[in-house]
């Protein structure tokens, strides 16, 4: 059977990878798809996510509402689009949890991704492309946005969530690349493009 092939964009806030997700997105004539809100049900689980008023949401309903989330965007767009023989672009996947809940939150990483292992049924992205840049260089192009709630937790925070990235791409060197996305835009592009040809040759 022909699949799809599932492509995974990750990083911080401000890194750039919905942008260049489209872009690949484009050029594969991929699915473009997203976590979290990638469906109606999952845009629903994304506003309480967000919310700047929700003060008092615990770590392990955050890690499980993203799992949620997952689950329902794995079985009602991902897996149909992959089993139909289209590629799958997702600006933000199962790693963004083992980053924020696991490394930003304090949860346990290992316990993290227990739970999305059920969520996700067994589909992984094949390749991870990490867009990666300082800290003080995401928050310089954040300046001036109205921030959510994960944006407005601290730069100890962002940091974890960057060393939890950067852990997870050592680790899996045939799954993740690493693309500095200080870069001008057309280079990071070009970066993109060279790994996912290296990677899945196409
Ligand atoms: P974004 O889609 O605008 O990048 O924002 C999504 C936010 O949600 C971002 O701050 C990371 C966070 N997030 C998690 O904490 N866990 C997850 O599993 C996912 C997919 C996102």
């Amino acid at each position: 059977m022909v699949t799809g092939r599932y492509i995974a964009f990750e990083g911080a806030e401000g890194c750039g990878k919905s942008t260049h997700a489209a872009r690949l997105a484009t050029t594969l004539g991929a699915v473009l798809t997203r976590e979290t809100g990638g469906t109606a049900i999952g845009q629903r689980i994304r506003d309480i996510l967000h919310d700047t008023s929700v003060t008092n949401l615990s770590h392990r309903a955050e890690a499980l509402l993203t799992a949620a989330d997952r689950a329902q965007h794995i079985e009602q767009v991902v897996a149909p689009a992959l089993a139909g023989g289209r590629h799958v672009v997702s600006d933000r996947t199962v790693y963004s949890a083992l980053a924020y809940q696991g490394y930003g939150r304090g949860l346990p990483p290992q316990e993290v991704r227990q739970i999305n292992e059920w969520a996700v049924n067994g589909l992984w992205p094949e390749l991870v492309l990490f867009l990666d840049a300082p800290t003080h260089v995401l928050e310089q192009r954040m300046q001036g946005r109205q921030l959510d709630r994960f944006e407005q937790e601290g730069d100890d925070f962002h940091q974890r969530v960057r060393d939890g990235f950067h852990e997870m791409a050592r680790a899996e060197p045939d799954r993740w690349v690493v693309i500095d996305a200080s870069n001008d835009p057309e280079a990071v592009a070009r970066a993109v493009r060279a790994a996912v040809q290296r990677y899945l040759g196409i």
